[in-house]
């Protein structure tokens, strides 16, 4: 039988946290045939609830799951973690300043950077969910020399999600009907959901929609408010569909992504779609052999590109910030 897997979870007593270990234990994550170990990582404080999860974890008699630990401490809850999946992070406080609000988050991703550098296996995959998630990545892994750049990711997979929904419902469609769908940019209000790429039933998106005012009056500020407005709505912000994103996201990065089809992930730019190389930006991704790449020489309209391109300057501003900081 295979070898279990050691996957650390940062924020595990949070509401995703809450939502995301019970679908790792059950096989959800790597699949039915791959035994896991639970690495959970909390500031003390949280600790006891940490366990309290871990108490019903055990009650649930997962077959797949053999162990869980607890930690206060980075460089323990990251050795020989092989894939670290970054909840935790610091919200946006009132009246708190962009710049304030990463320098919080340095303070919680250049710490575990580094200790996914000192104690993380060789095949460690990260991804950040805490946000601003483009930009804990890119600190954390400024942090990890040692360790590829490519295996630092972001989370874009709960937008292209939403974006895949609102589109089958305008359409009246399946999501099995919907393929090629992108989010290019930042994982915030200026992300880029792209039609115009995508295809429903073999033929274009854009042109099945018909309805320009549509997609940039309801269709984009929909898929990118939609975190507020499940705020609105729930009292709390999204917990099960943001877990269940990182599942897609981790899945698919160990088990590829199907033939014929694309999905969305933030990850390092290699300077594709004029995205400046390094910054980590959603794009169209496949995987194959756990890796993911671009997909290449997609056309880019016009209305596309200004939209890429003030995403993508939004992460130039936050990674200039950060560095101004001697966060990267
Ligand atoms: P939460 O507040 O319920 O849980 C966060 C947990 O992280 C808390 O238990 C806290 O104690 C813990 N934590 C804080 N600092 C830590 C540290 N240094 N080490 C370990 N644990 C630490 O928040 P929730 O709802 O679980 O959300 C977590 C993050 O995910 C937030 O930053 C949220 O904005 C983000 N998010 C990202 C999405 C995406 O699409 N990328 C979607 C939804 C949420």
């Amino acid at each position: 039988s295979k070898a279990p897997v050691n996957i650390t979870v940062t924020g595990a007593a949070g509401q995703i946290g809450y939502a995301l270990l019970f679908r790792i234990a059950s096989g959800q994550l790597l699949g039915a045939d791959t035994p896991v170990k639970l690495r959970l990582l909390e500031i003390p404080q949280a600790v006891k609830a940490a366990e309290g999860t871990a108490m019903e974890l055990d009650d649930c008699a997962f077959p797949l799951l053999q162990g869980i630990d607890i930690f206060d401490d980075a460089n323990k809850a990251f050795e020989g973690a092989n894939v670290g999946l970054l909840v935790g992070a610091r919200p946006r406080g009132k009246g708190m300043e962009r710049g304030d609000l990463l320098q919080a988050n340095g303070g919680i991703f250049k710490p575990q950077g580094e200790a996914i550098n000192a104690g993380a296996a060789d095949d460690i995959r990260v991804l950040v969910v805490g946000n601003p998630a483009n930009t804990n990545a890119l600190i954390a892994q400024s942090h990890a020399p040692d360790v590829p750049a490519e295996r630092f990711t972001a989370m874009t997979r709960l937008d292209h999600n939403r974006a895949l929904t609102q589109l089958a419902k305008k359409l009246n469609v399946s999501i099995n009907d919907i393929k090629k769908l992108t989010i290019w940019g930042n994982h915030s209000a200026t992300q880029y959901p792209d039609l115009f790429n995508a295809e429903v039933n073999g033929t274009n998106a854009a042109k099945a929609v018909g309805d320009q005012a549509w997609l940039e009056n309801d269709f984009i500020p929909t898929v990118a408010k939609r975190g507020a407005a499940i705020i609105e709505a729930r009292g709390a912000s999204s917990a099960a569909s943001a877990a269940n994103a990182a599942i897609d996201h981790v899945h698919d990065w160990v088990n590829g992504t199907p033939e014929g089809d694309w999905t969305s992930a933030a990850i390092p730019s290699d300077g594709s779609y004029g995205v400046p190389e390094g910054l980590i930006s959603s794009f169209p991704v496949t995987s194959r052999n756990g890796r993911w790449e671009i997909v290449q020489g997609l056309e880019i309209d016009e209305f596309s590109r200004g939209r890429i391109d003030a995403s993508v300057q939004e992460l130039v501003e936050e990674r200039d910030t950060v560095k101004q900081l001697g966060l990267v």
